[in-house]
């Protein structure tokens, strides 16, 4: 899957991330305001990579990895198809603008539609106001509220 963007002269294409990636995307992460060491990547890249119900791509120019997306599908009781949930995606900085989170976002609902997804959904934070014009810009529309219970005693930051 390669994508060229002609306006800035910025070509890239997109992969399945693999564990060799963990130390570039450790500092996406960062940049996304999680930040995480190499092995932990390392080890929740694999744990990924061992389910087939999610998928982890990244965006590569000669330059080196520019942004990660990660997607997953689900099966559930109310309805009978798999729907499907993206969940990080970060661009690093400097690289915006570029149409690398759009083709992201595209690879992994391909990827949703592959496995028969019916739709997808992304949870954001209030704070990133800027991800919900883009993800808005990209046809996603708001059609839930998401509530957060910590599970073990801490205040767990939920996902994006
Ligand atoms: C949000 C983010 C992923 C967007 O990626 P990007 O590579 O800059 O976006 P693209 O260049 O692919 O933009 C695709 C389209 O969305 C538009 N767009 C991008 N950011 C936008 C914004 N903040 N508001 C409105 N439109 C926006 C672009 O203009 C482009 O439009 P076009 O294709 O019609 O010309 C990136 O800015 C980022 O990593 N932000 C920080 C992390 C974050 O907030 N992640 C989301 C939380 S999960």
């Amino acid at each position: 899957m390669t994508a060229r963007t002609d306006t800035v002269k910025t070509s890239f294409a997109i992969r399945e991330a693999t564990e060799l990636d963990a130390g570039t995307i450790a500092e996406l992460l960062a940049h996304l305001g999680y930040p995480a060491s190499r092995a932990e990547v390392e080890d929740r890249l694999g744990r990924l990579g061992i389910a087939s119900d999610s998928v982890a791509f990244v965006a590569e120019s000669r330059a080196g990895v520019l942004g990660v997306v990660t997607g997953h599908v689900f099966a559930s009781l109310h309805v009978t198809p798999v729907v499907a949930w993206l969940t990080t995606l970060v661009v690093s900085s400097g690289n915006e603008k570029k149409g690398i989170g759009r083709t992201l976002v595209g690879a992994v609902e391909e990827w949703a539609r592959g496995r028969r997804a019916v739709r997808i959904s992304v949870t954001l934070g209030f704070h990133r106001e800027a991800a919900h014009e883009f993800y808005e810009h990209m046809g996603y529309q708001r059609t839930g509220v998401r509530l957060t219970r910590a599970l073990m005693g801490t205040t767990a930051r939920p996902a994006s």
